[in-house]
């Protein structure tokens, strides 16, 4: 696991609890303790919560190995997967050093958010082993992954990394087009341009606007997706409503004045104690602790009910 921040530290663990050995890698001697502690973090979380014996949990830490030496790590890799800064030119350096330090046949996968992985694989001699492999924050908490060819990458590539993301108790979802935003982060901002539209349009305030799609919307949403929703809804009434709703929704292609204007503020989320809302000073750990505990509740659920 090449970058142990705040995707790698999940994604190692995930791998970890499934029986694989891992090598999380970080270019700081402080990266490698944060990634410790967050690992033991989330392993706790997961045995207080009943999703875990305290032996597996004890038996997955031991297999993590830290380090800051990346030969170390990639050497005897066979699944890698690249999760440092979101820059081009950095993950096409790595990738190139990658292959270099890495067994011929092993898969080197990235994390991308949203970069062409056709774009980073051109670095390497060999790019029908590269591959994206997206995950969503917590990773060791969510489950879906995305599986994303590049134009080069082979079918072998592809079926090896559905079967180990199948194999982690993931969720995973091929994106069979290299595409901008792949499939998620698409869904995701189509939802925020049009929240902070009704907020722009003085429609909902932005607290209403979370309890729209924690109440309504997002409710049914680990149940049922948007196009399940809309069968047992019938599609007469879903494509009634879209014909003269769709011409309404933004269409906007930046981002509204009054969200740059809360960025260029220096507001920007919980790390700096404000953004759409107000945060107690210090109190991040204890909010994202109940994320947390809350996802490994709702993960519990869903893998009881898929099992019924
Ligand atoms: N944070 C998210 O919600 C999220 C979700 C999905 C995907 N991603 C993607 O995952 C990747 C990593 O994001 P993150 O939020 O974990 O970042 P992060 O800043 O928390 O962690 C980055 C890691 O990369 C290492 N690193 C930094 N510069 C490096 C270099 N020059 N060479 C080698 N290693 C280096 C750091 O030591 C650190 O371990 C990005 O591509 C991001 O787009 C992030």
């Amino acid at each position: 696991m090449i970058g142990a921040g705040t995707m790698g530290a999940g994604i190692g663990l995930c791998f970890a609890r499934a029986g694989y050995e891992v090598t999380l890698f970080s270019k700081t001697r402080a990266g490698l303790d944060r990634a410790a502690r967050h690992v033991e973090r989330s392993l706790d979380l997961f045995v207080s919560e009943g999703g875990l014996s305290s032996g597996l949990a004890d038996a997955a830490k031991k297999r993590i190995r830290y380090t800051t030496q990346l030969k170390k790590a990639l050497s005897d890799a066979q699944f890698v997967i690249e999760s440092v800064p979101e820059r081009l030119q950095l993950k096409k350096d790595l990738f190139r050093k990658m292959e270099t330090y890495c067994a011929s046949d092993s898969i080197l996968a990235t994390n991308t958010s949203g970069l062409s992985i056709t774009a980073i694989a051109s670095a390497c001699a060999h790019p029908e082993r590269v591959i994206g492999l997206h995950w969503a924050n917590p990773a060791e908490f969510v489950p879906l992954v995305e599986v994303i060819p590049g134009k080069r990458t082979s079918k072998k590539v592809v079926d090896v990394t559905y079967r180990i993301s199948e194999k982690l108790g993931k969720m995973p979802v091929i994106i069979r087009k290299e595409i901008p935003g792949f499939a998620s982060n698409r869904l995701q901002f189509a939802v925020l341009r049009e929240a902070l539209n009704l907020v722009a349009q003085g429609v909902v305030s932005p607290q209403d606007v979370d309890r729209v799609l924690k109440g309504g919307v997002g409710f049914r949403y680990p149940w049922l997706g948007a196009l399940e929703t809309a069968d047992l809804g019938g599609l007469d009434v879903f494509h009634a409503i879209a014909s003269y709703l769709f011409k309404e929704l933004s269409a906007a292609d930046t981002p509204p004045s009054f969200f740059t204007e809360i960025v260029q503020s220096g507001k920007l989320g919980i790390k700096t104690g404000a953004g759409f809302y107000e945060y107690e000073k210090n109190s991040s750990e204890a909010i994202l602790n109940k994320r947390d505990r809350f996802f490994v509740r709702q993960l519990k659920t869903m893998k009881e009910i898929s099992e019924l």
